[in-house]
């Protein structure tokens, strides 16, 4: 009677969902302070104050019908302009308004990039871990997900499993970086090297295969070292799905957008079936007022100086524990090695000292739990004691 696919989603809910909401009740039994939750990656400092001066201006002196009114379904031209010029003058690109097509954030961003270009049968590669969604996206979308771990060392590309898992059915890789769930950013040469490696099979199995660069916390790098190279730059066939959910903390305002990089030889095609999968997908148009707040917001970010306190105190306090940790350059979690084999009974374990942190399990890899520290200091310092009971616990 129903879609049996849409009713297991709708029915199972996501690893993370089901944690937090754990946490919530949890903390109506025993306290608010005492519930260490670390579950979910929602944004903890608040936007800059631009966000709202620009929000109250536009409210005050842009007319009401086309504040509220239907964008071109692509996105506004004079917003998609100013994005252009911001990246191009930041990463020293040439990308073009026309190729970018304003989205409700990356999760919109990716689902109609996987629609965009994928047939039925057709695989996508994901390096895991992965953000559990791509399967989610991928799979509606009538493509297979494959999955190529990354080397656990430093959770770079193992080349030498992407090699042999790139078949004729791929169609396109996804890259995430800086990366949930590990933190970790992907260095100029991993970039390099995927680049080469995407051209030679490219040429062999005589199609294209994309980058798809999945691109929410781009912004978040916390040392002044920390380069995350733009994409589009490297590789000629790259879709890059950002949103302005994670650096600008808007998650619930569903703002992003696609940009097609302009040095692909199909890149108009491509965009095309982009506004198509859009369509289809009942998108219409991204939400006017938060595009036309977008020219006036770019390049600032929340106060990212708390991430960072929050990332060196808990990296500090854990490896000093002897918890293995790899050190993550960005984003807002960590990626910490389960003190048993089975992840899922280890974040069992620790909720008993009310730590909730989400097994690695869908995010493609077991072993793990991972800890997202977009969370206020004071619970991070409160936290610290129960991270080393947990750890006595196993080790004595
Ligand atoms: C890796 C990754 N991609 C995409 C998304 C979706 O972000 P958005 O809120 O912009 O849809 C998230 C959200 O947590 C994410 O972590």
């Amino acid at each position: 009677m129903i879609n049996e696919k849409s009713f297991l989603l709708g029915n199972t809910g996501s690893a993370i969902r089901e944690l937090f909401e754990y946490g919530k009740k949890r903390k109506e039994i025993v306290g608010e302070e005492n519930v260490f939750d670390y579950s979910i990656g929602n944004p903890s400092i608040p936007s800059p104050s631009i966000v709202n001066e620009t929000l109250i201006k536009l409210l005050k002196e842009k007319e009401a019908t086309s504040l509220h009114g239907y964008t071109s379904g692509v996105g506004d031209l004079n917003v998609r302009r100013a994005i252009a010029d911001y990246i191009n003058k930041t990463y020293g690109v040439k990308e073009k308004p026309e190729l970018i097509y304003m989205t409700c954030g990356a999760a919109a961003s990716l689902t109609i990039t996987m629609n965009a270009i994928l047939n039925e049968g057709e695989e996508i590669i994901a390096l895991a871990p992965f953000f559990p969604e791509y399967r989610v996206f991928c799979e509606k979308a009538g493509g297979v997900l494959k999955v190529v771990p990354c080397n656990t060392l430093d959770f770079q590309i193992d080349f030498d499993a992407l090699d042999k898992a790139i078949s004729n059915k791929t169609k396109g890789i996804i890259i995430n970086s800086p990366n949930n769930p590990t933190g970790v950013v992907f260095k100029e040469d991993t970039i390099v090297r995927l680049a080469n490696v995407l051209n030679k099979k490219q040429e062999e199995f005589k199609h294209e295969i994309f980058i798809i660069s999945d691109e929410p916390y781009r912004e978040l790098v916390y040392d002044k070292d920390t380069v995350v190279p733009y994409v589009t730059k490297y590789y000629n066939n790259t879709i890059v799905c950002y949103s302005f959910s994670k650096s600008i903390s808007l998650p619930g305002e569903r703002i992003g957008y696609i940009l097609v990089g302009e040095k692909m030889k199909d890149a108009i095609t491509v965009y095309k079936a982009i506004a198509g999968a859009g369509r289809s997908l009942g998108f219409v148009c991204a939400p006017a007022l938060f595009q036309y707040m977008i020219p006036s917001i770019l390049g600032y970010t929340s106060d990212l100086s708390v991430y960072k306190k929050n990332r060196d105190v808990l990296y500090k306090a854990l490896t000093e524990y002897g918890y293995e940790i790899t050190f993550p350059d960005g984003a807002f979690y960590l990626w910490v090695k389960a003190l048993e084999e089975d992840a899922n009974q280890f974040a069992e374990h620790a909720k008993k000292f009310e730590l909730l942190l989400v097994p690695s399990d869908s995010f493609g890899m077991k072993g793990y739990v991972r800890i997202a520290y977009c969370q206020d200091p004071k619970m991070i310092e409160r936290s610290l004691p129960a991270f080393k009971k947990l750890i006595l616990d196993y080790k004595g």
